[in-house]
């Protein structure tokens, strides 16, 4: 928290019969700064979250004013468990300030972890998920903070504005564990690549818009229709082996599955004699995406591919490719849809699946004669 502003009870609606303590204002002076941010909230009803909320400030300014028409807000805060007076009167204060909005709102007095875990839960099978406003105030404590805001970035919306109060605070020393920065630098860190920089490097907040797809990341026993291949995150394995001669159209290759497909992909790529260059020249030339990774794979001195030609490559995928199941593409094939609709074919127990080349009516192997179809 900022040092409070010493201001007589202010309201941002004066008709509205707020009951706020005067010497505890650490809000107000941030009014200018949020509202420019408002048109970045492209919802109609927007959704807010805000962990650590006192005596409803922010709260009752963000129903007032960002969710003028239509909107919503969960305020998190322990009210010291309601163990002590003070404690007790800020609940009857933030419940008498929320009521008084008019607005949909709801408190949960909990620690902030707990009633993160509740709301992921809930928002599990909530028919449209998640925040399009956090404003992350609660512990000063570097690890709290990380975690409010681990937990909070799950609940975030893409394109959420998402805000870190107390960056730039100064009653710890800024590399302190009981400073937020610190907590704070260590979730841009992990998160780098998700996210636009709203704030200057001299404000007090830190202010970030979510650029990534909100993801929550587990799954609850209770509900079996989830999708369970989807949470654990795996994602899509594609092998290729080639060499110099397929260096270009193996990236046309990839750009088309990556122009196709959401789903988080890696690609493999089976080294048969590719120069550092065409490695280089194949990276620089596809979208950097935060669910994408490419990997070349070097063969073992020996193998059948270096002694008999790349043509033998795909039998080496067993050994040289680290992960259990796999989808081997020709380095010229082009990709015209999603690809997860081939990932997600049922092998029905057979160890390996194959098609038939457009217009070759030879069978690259059956199980069940050539009557039966080929896989
Ligand atoms: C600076 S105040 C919030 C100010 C408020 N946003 C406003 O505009 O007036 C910080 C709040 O965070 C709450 N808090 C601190 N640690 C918390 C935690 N771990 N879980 C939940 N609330 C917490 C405190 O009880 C306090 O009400």
């Amino acid at each position: 928290m900022a040092s409070p502003t010493e201001s007589p009870d202010m309201a941002t609606d004066k008709a509205k019969d707020y009951l706020f303590t005067s010497t505890q204002d650490w809000f107000s002076f941030n009014m200018e700064t949020w509202r420019k941010l408002f048109p970045l909230v492209t919802s109609k009803a927007p959704r807010v979250l805000e962990i650590g909320s006192w005596e409803g400030r922010s709260a009752t300014f963000l129903l007032d004013e960002l969710c003028r028409e239509d909107g919503s807000i969960v305020c998190i805060d322990h009210f010291d468990l309601m163990r002590s007076d003070a404690g007790r009167e800020r609940c009857r204060n933030i419940t008498h300030n929320l009521a008084e909005t008019g607005k949909t709102h709801r408190i949960l007095d909990h620690f902030s972890f707990p009633a993160l875990m509740i709301l992921l839960e809930e928002e599990m099978s909530s028919a449209e998920p998640g925040f399009d406003w956090v404003y992350v105030d609660g512990s000063h404590e570097a690890d709290d903070t990380l975690l409010d805001g681990e937990l909070a970035w799950r609940l975030a919306r893409k394109g959420a504005v998402f805000i870190f109060d107390d960056y730039d605070w100064n009653v710890e020393p800024q590399d302190s564990r009981h400073h937020p920065k610190r907590g704070i630098d260590a979730f841009l860190s992990l998160h780098d690549g998700e996210y636009t920089r709203l704030s200057s490097p001299s404000q007090y907040q830190m202010i970030l818009q979510k650029t990534s797809d909100m993801c929550i990341g587990f799954l609850v026993k209770e509900k079996a229709d989830q999708d369970l291949a989807h949470a654990l995150g795996y994602g899509i394995n594609v092998v290729y082996a080639i060499d110099s001669g397929y260096a270009m159209p193996a990236a046309v290759s990839v750009r088309s599955i990556l122009e196709h497909t959401k789903e988080r992909l890696t690609v493999y790529i089976i080294n048969c004699g590719l120069a550092d260059d065409d490695k280089s020249k194949l990276r620089d030339s596809l979208p950097s995406r935060e669910n994408f990774g490419l990997v070349f794979l070097d063969l073992p001195s020996g193998c059948l591919t270096r002694n008999a030609g790349v043509v033998w490559a795909k039998l080496e995928i067993a050994t040289v490719v680290p992960v259990e199941r796999v989808l081997y593409l020709d380095g010229d094939t082009l990709l015209r849809a999603d690809i997860k609709r081939l990932w997600d074919e049922d092998l029905r127990g057979s160890p390996l699946a194959a098609v038939r080349d457009v217009g070759c009516s030879v069978l690259l192997y059956t199980h069940a004669g050539p009557a039966g179809g080929s896989r």
